[in-house]
């Protein structure tokens, strides 16, 4: 079967057909966004294609979990969102254990390969920006239907198999038939070839903030034309801010701070005061203000062109009024102003469920439960905000250090590890943190009295300037006795707790030399 991706087809199919061999399959992944919705698309690819399988999620590939993952008696483990990287380790395990690996990622991978091993990075294209773990899951995925298709349909033994192990596992068991959504609108045939998945591929592509130049493009732009024509996905040229289907107006304007626009970002009344200045119905028969999402497409376009005209009258640069329009993607077959409708609240939802031990609750809100599970990952979400905004208050207000090429805070224990990531993203470009140098970010590790985790965050100018950061996380923290890895523009590390000083100066040093300083 043709798949949307070319360059990768050869080693999807391969995958998937070492897949359908299995009598059952251990499905390993990553907690974060990209990681569930990966999962997801997995689970569900797997149930449809009538392969038993058992899901874990893991918060980082290291040898501990590899090791744990090796002592089960599974023949085939599908590792999603992570493995490349830990690929020479994950072959050790594999060789002793008796066990075949598949993977399906899109991290920079070890230098050893498999025979199963489906990453953009191995045939030129970019994992950062092109196609997410969700992304290469959903094209093993599409050739998992196309074998389907001369099996036989689900049996008995399945079903057994696949729903108590996953109880064991991973808490509630999501519902049997994960299919997304329903509601008669997504056609029978995109879901017998999988197209359904690409809403769930989305999520993780945007998730992993692969849209951040605006749009989603190469390979996953593919994907993103799967889902239209499925008829799951929508992508609306939006005001390119967090929140336009449930937060409120004045909110999400307030809330707008990747553009700062003076007068109304960081300023509630400022932003009252600018919608209430335009001649537009903005709030509703009980005067609750209404959402972005609610407005007609000519309110919508009055708002943008007011905004950009006031942003304009303020100062603000014509390159940075581009950024302030983007595509946002829509997933039709979720009602509107949910946080499911909308690819990038849906990936925080995920976000606010995976990072805090409940990645069972994000799972199966992704495989459709929109009861228990749904209103379970709303509260988390709650906290999930509150725990950002006290994050970067308090690095806000206690500043960074400037190390001459990086910039860096230490947040103890005061900020969660799993979080500290987004935090150091959010807090770039906030006064006295400049987007002009990559910042890292140091928290302990709750399970760990020994070890540091280390969060490292750019931006795709400096990228465009050179800059790497998997290679910096990397090498700088094997060369105090840690590991690390992930992308250019985003990437993490462990190091053993004391030696912050000297993964930093290593961390510098690499950072100087890759732009050229
Ligand atoms: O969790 P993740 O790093 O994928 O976050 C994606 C983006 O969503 C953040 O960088 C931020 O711009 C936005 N966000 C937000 N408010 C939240 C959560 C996320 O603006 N409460
Ligand atoms: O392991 P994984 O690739 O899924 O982690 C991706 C994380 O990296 C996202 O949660 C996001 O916070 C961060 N990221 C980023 N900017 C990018 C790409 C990823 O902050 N351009
Ligand atoms: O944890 P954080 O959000 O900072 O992770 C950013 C990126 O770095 C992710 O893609 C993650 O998979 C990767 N990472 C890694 N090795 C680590 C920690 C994070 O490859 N030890
Ligand atoms: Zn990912």
């Amino acid at each position: 079967m043709a798949g949307p991706v070319p360059e990768l087809e050869d080693r999807a199919a391969a995958c998937a057909e070492r897949l359908h061999e299995a009598d059952r399959v251990l499905l390993a992944s990553h907690i974060d966004a990209d990681g569930l919705t990966s999962a997801a698309v997995a689970s569900s690819a797997l149930e449809r294609a009538s392969v038993p399988f058992e899901v874990v999620f893991e918060k980082q590939l290291d040898e501990d979990a590899i090791a744990r993952i090796a002592r089960t008696d599974y023949e085939t483990v599908w590792f999603t969102d992570f493995g490349s990287g830990q690929l020479d380790v994950i072959t050790d395990y594999a060789a002793d254990g008796g066990f075949t690996p598949v993977i399906a990622d899109h991290h920079q991978p070890a230098d050893a390969d498999t025979e199963f091993h489906c990453n953009p990075l191995l045939e030129g294209l970019d994992g950062a920006s092109e196609l997410s773990g969700a992304g290469t899951t959903y094209l093993l995925a599409r050739e998992l239907a196309g074998d389907c298709v001369v099996r036989s349909p689900k049996g008995e033994n399945h079903d057994e198999a696949s729903g108590e192990r996953r109880e064991r596992e991973s808490g509630p068991n999501p519902p049997t038939d994960p299919t997304m959504t329903d509601g008669g609108t997504v056609a029978t045939t995109a879901r017998a070839d999988n197209r359904d998945l690409a809403a769930l591929a989305v999520v993780g592509a945007v998730g992993d903030m692969q849209a951040s130049s605006g749009e989603l493009h190469g390979a996953n732009a593919e994907i993103v034309a799967d889902g239209v024509e499925a008829g799951v996905l929508e992508p609306t040229t939006d005001l390119a801010l967090y929140g336009t289907q449930t937060r409120p107006l004045p909110k999400l304007l307030e809330y707008a701070t990747d553009v700062r626009i003076p007068g109304i970002s960081n300023d509630q009344r400022g932003a009252m005061r600018f919608l209430d200045g335009l001649d537009l119905e903005l709030r509703d028969d009980a005067g609750e203000w209404r959402r972005w999402g609610d407005l007609t497409t000519a309110e919508q376009q009055t708002v943008a062109s007011a905004l950009v005209k006031h942003a304009i009258s303020r100062g603000v640069p014509a390159s940075k009024i581009d950024g302030l329009v983007g595509t946002s993607y829509q997933l039709t077959a979720e009602p509107a102003g949910t946080e499911l409708r909308d690819a990038s609240e849906f990936s925080t939802l995920l976000n606010a469920t995976a990072r805090y031990d409940r990645a069972d609750v994000g799972l199966a809100v992704c495989l459709g439960d929109r009861g228990g599970a749904l209103e379970r990952a709303r509260e988390l979400l709650r906290s999930h905000r509150r725990n950002l905004s006290e994050g970067i208050d308090l690095v806000t207000t206690e500043g960074v250090t400037n190390e001459g090429h990086v910039q860096w805070f230490h947040a103890g224990d005061r900020i969660r590890e799993t979080i500290v990531g987004i935090v150091a993203g959010m807090a770039l470009g906030n006064e006295g943190i400049d987007r002009d140098r990559p910042i890292l970010a140091f928290a302990a590790k709750s399970d760990e009295p020994d070890a540091v985790k280390v969060s490292g965050r750019g931006t795709h100018a400096l990228v465009r300037q050179g800059l790497d950061l998997s290679v910096v996380l990397g090498e700088a923290a094997r060369h105090v006795g840690g590991d690390g890895g992930g992308h250019d523009v985003a990437a993490g590390a462990t190091v053993p707790a004391g030696r912050e000083p000297d993964f930093l100066k290593r961390a510098d040093d690499l950072v100087g030399e890759q732009l050229g300083q």
